[in-house]
């Protein structure tokens, strides 16, 4: 089975808000395949950030692919104001939808968009297993590397585990890790089997972004040969 494709997701968190559409055509130019978007209500994360009306306002300005990560406590309320926005891809956490999953992937396809569950650090990685293998199954899993919340906090290496058993139990899923990936921590996440590599400040506190873009995407090119 192909190995599912290398994609780099800048967090536009850590990007200039003020400037947003042009951030995100940087980074596009820059080589991104896709564009990360935290969204967070200061409820399920002691951190407020966007929402539908800025994921709407950037649609206006690009064509690329709309990561949006719910750390929301109510991510059911959000389907319908993200599709209309034009949200690309809707990641929910488990931890906040045990009762009603099902409901909520379905919600999520009905409306054009792509399915995905992520965990918390604490979150055993058996939580998600029968979302992957369900009748309308999610289709990428994001593994956090950090507490969610904010930017710019240290890798979490220990997490490498869950991603290894992701990978060995599927091999062509989209398995995504978020949390304080750069080129220093990149190698063990790509070993380890991730494929959708977010990063905020590495990219964007880098001098040259597009250098750590590339730098990303050849560690996971490389551990897929191998
Ligand atoms: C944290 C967010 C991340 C964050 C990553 O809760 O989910 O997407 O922006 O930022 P870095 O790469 O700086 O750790
Ligand atoms: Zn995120």
């Amino acid at each position: 089975m192909a190995a599912a494709a290398a994609k780099i997701a800048p967090s536009m968190l850590s990007s200039d808000f003020a400037n947003l559409a042009a951030e995100a055509e940087r980074m596009v130019r820059f080589g991104a395949e896709w564009l990360h978007m935290d969204i967070m209500d200061g409820h399920f994360v002691p951190n407020l950030t966007i929402g539908a009306p800025v994921i709407e306002s950037l649609r206006k300005h690009t064509k690329a692919y709309l990561d949006c990560h719910l750390m929301v406590t109510n991510p059911l309320d959000y389907v319908d104001p993200l599709a209309k926005a034009g949200a690309s891809g809707f990641t929910f956490h488990i931890e906040v939808a045990k009762e009603y999953w099902q409901e909520l992937i379905r919600s999520i396809k009905s409306k054009g968009m792509r399915p995905g569950v992520a965990l918390k650090p604490t979150t055993p990685v058996e939580e998600v297993f029968s979302l992957v293998e369900a009748e309308d199954p999610v289709e990428l899993v994001l593994v956090m590397t950090v507490e969610p919340g904010f930017g710019g906090q240290k890798f979490m290496p220990e997490m490498m585990e869950k991603v290894r058993a992701l990978r060995n139990k599927y091999p062509a899923l989209d398995i995504e890790v978020d949390g304080g990936l750069g080129p220093s921590t990149i190698d063990a996440a790509a070993s380890a089997g991730a494929n959708c590599i977010v990063a905020g400040s590495s990219i964007f506190g880098a001098t040259e972004p597009a250098e750590v873009i590339n730098i990303l995407r050849k560690s996971v090119e490389g551990a897929q040969q191998n």
